[in-house]
């Protein structure tokens, strides 16, 4: 049931505050003090001393990977590699007892991410799965999961169930970082807090949703657009091109901000919607001269910024505020009104939103 909402995306998109606190009921103290995760408390001596952690997945949830390599490494100091399920599993990959395999799928039902998990345990290594649907295959594979608890995800293109898989990898990553002791209690107590702030963060970036669309009605007609990342938000432009791609057909490519200069800056004219993820972060001065390199050739930027930023408004041609919060938080915020952004793009464009041309929910094909 779609409720009031036109589409069950829409619908989805605002239903993150509440998914994300579906996805950490009972699994953060209420004093904020401490990640219980029971679903992998049995493999947590073999996650602590893992040699390494490779997440396979595919699509939206291999980008959601990508936002846990980056925390796991940050926070718990261990080496991970994300891979797409589909080469992993055909390329006779190394794999060791003392690595840790994440396979992460809304559906729990795609096949190359089963077949991976499946050769993967047969050399002897430990599974862990984040999934959405209860009892699918891929967690009847594993030897232990985290459950994302987004609810029934309706559309095709993934929005509360990403967002969900960022707030499992984050108490992950917490959870083992201050295991191993790499986390100070005061730090683990703070990123606790702020990402239980999270849903309350995320209902101040529904509220744009109108001036979003105002953005969106400005690039609509678009060919191509590129998003722009660093660091903790390089996989959100991933996410934000394939979200665009997937709904509007509209071409877009996510990059690694400093990539841009190798290659995809001579697609800039004055044509060219730059998406840029530009948050107030350690990498916020080098993000503040990729945009500069944009304007320079015309290119229009729209950028998300932290809130009360002054230095891009002068420079972009739009601004999406949303509120301050620490780096490793700001995937779960930012992605949002990008996908407002395509949500808005494909109406207008009179794509059918919610089944998408080509696309299935559930990709049981290899
Ligand atoms: C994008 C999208 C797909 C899926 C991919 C993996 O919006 O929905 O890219 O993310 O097919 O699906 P799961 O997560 O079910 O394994």
């Amino acid at each position: 049931d779609k409720g009031n909402f036109e589409h069950f995306m829409l619908k989805e998109i605002y239903e993150q505050p509440i998914s994300i606190e579906d996805t950490f009921r009972g699994r953060i103290a209420m004093d904020h003090s401490k990640i219980f995760l029971g679903g992998i408390s049995d493999v947590m001596p073999q996650l602590s001393q893992a040699r390494r952690i490779i997440i396979a997945a595919c699509g939206t949830s291999w980008h959601a990977g990508i936002v846990g390599e980056y925390l796991f490494e940050e926070f718990a100091r261990i080496p991970v590699e994300v891979e797409y399920a589909s080469e992993f599993r055909y390329r006779n990959p190394i794999i060791n007892e003392d690595d840790v395999i994440i396979a992460i799928s809304q559906s729990g039902e795609t096949a190359d991410t089963l077949a991976a998990i499946k050769m993967a345990k047969e050399h002897g290594a430990t599974i862990i799965g984040i999934c959405n649907v209860a009892g699918s295959s891929i967690p009847r594979e594993t030897h232990a999961g985290v459950y994302t608890h987004a609810g029934v995800e309706i559309g095709v293109a993934s929005t509360k169930a990403f967002t969900s898989q960022v707030t499992v990898l984050t108490m992950m990553a917490l959870l083992l970082g201050k295991t191993k002791g790499h986390l100070k209690d005061s730090v683990y107590k703070e990123l606790i807090n702020e990402l239980t702030q999270v849903p309350d963060k995320i209902r101040a970036i529904l509220k744009a949703e109108t001036d979003i669309k105002q953005i969106a009605d400005t690039y609509k007609d678009a060919n191509n657009a590129l998003y722009l990342g660093r660091g903790f938000l390089f996989p959100v432009a991933l996410e934000g091109a394939l979200k665009l791609k997937e709904i509007s057909y509209i071409h877009a490519e996510g990059y690694p901000a400093a990539e841009m200069k190798h290659g995809p800056i001579a697609l800039i004219d004055e044509n060219m919607p730059v998406f840029v993820l530009a948050t107030k972060d350690k990498s916020y001065e080098k993000i503040v001269s990729n945009i500069q390199e944009v304007k320079a050739r015309n290119g229009k930027v729209i950028a998300i910024v932290t809130e009360g930023d002054e230095v891009i408004k002068k420079m972009a041609d739009h601004v999406i505020e949303v509120p301050d919060c620490h780096e490793a938080i700001a995937p779960l915020l930012t992605c949002v009104p990008l996908q407002f952004i395509s949500y808005h793009i494909a109406v207008m464009r009179g794509c059918n939103v919610d089944q998408p041309r080509n696309l299935a929910k559930s990709v049981t094909v290899e």
